[in-house]
């Protein structure tokens, strides 16, 4: 599984540098951690290589192939799924509709009617007992708790079955045993070799799921490498840690 190549890239907001001449590189198949203080530029790089911005300058490379923008399109054939800071749900819609509403967006087919139902079906059954919603499939999105909101989100990445998982922040917000549960999704997502970046601000979280850590400040590389060499590095704590 090859990994993702950031090569120069930029994306400046008004007077704000949010990605600045950014070159670093993801590896395949590992959990890597993406760190930094607030308004460090860590969505805005996942919102590049999702094609949600475009970047200014700069390349991404993914799978051997280089781009200077990603249009959904791209993003589907690449199997990429991400999951949101904000969260993306439909609040008017059930579980179960998210979940399938993730699998109609992000299908390579001309048309939904191609997709065998029965194995959709089978497809959201599964991720709705990995993720512990199954009681309440039948709920609207706006009537579950702020966990149960997170746990779905992950659930219309996980639904995807894709190569690469973007995750802006999973775990924030949640109680002790949710934690838990993401924990074993990202657990699972490595066991089967996936590529994953996770945005974490919480050191103890990150150190356990992330093979490697990359750093940003203001947009540009501090550090990276093993979390507890990074974690070391007297920058880093001095930017992000305060200390
Ligand atoms: N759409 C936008 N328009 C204007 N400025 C933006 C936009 N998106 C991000 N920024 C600015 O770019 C910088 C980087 O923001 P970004 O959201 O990428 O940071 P972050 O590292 O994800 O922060 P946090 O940890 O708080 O989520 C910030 O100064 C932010 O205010
Ligand atoms: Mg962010």
């Amino acid at each position: 599984m090859n990994g993702i190549k950031i090569n120069h890239l930029t994306k400046v907001f008004g007077g704000v540098r949010a990605v600045d001449d950014l070159s670093i590189s993801i590896a395949g198949g590992a959990a890597t951690g993406l760190i930094g203080p607030n308004g460090s530029g860590k969505t805005t790089l996942m919102n590049l290589i999702t094609g949600l911005l475009k970047p200014d300058c700069g390349t991404i490379e993914i799978d051997g192939e280089i781009f200077d923008n990603i249009n959904p399109q791209k993003l589907r054939d690449l199997r990429i799924a991400r999951t949101f800071q904000d969260g993306r749900l439909v609040d008017q819609l059930s579980v179960d509709d998210n979940l399938l509403l993730a699998i109609a967006e992000n299908d390579t087919r001309k048309s939904l009617l191609q997709i065998n139902t029965s194995s959709m079906q089978e497809r959201l059954d599964k991720t709705l007992k990995k993720i512990g919603l199954t009681a309440h499939r039948e709920k609207m999105a706006e009537d579950l708790s702020y966990g149960q909101r997170k746990l779905l989100e992950m659930g219309r990445a996980l639904i995807q079955d894709a190569d690469i998982y973007l995750l802006d922040e999973p775990f924030s917000g949640l109680f002790a045993r949710q934690i838990e549960n993401v924990l074993k999704l990202i657990t699972d997502l490595k066991k089967s070799e996936k590529t994953i970046v996770i945005i974490e601000h919480n050191m103890g979280l990150i150190k356990q799921v992330a093979d490697k850590l990359i750093v940003l400040d203001h947009g540009q590389l501090l550090a990276s490498g093993s979390p507890n060499v990074v974690l070391k590095n007297k920058s880093v704590q001095q930017a992000y840690l305060g200390v």
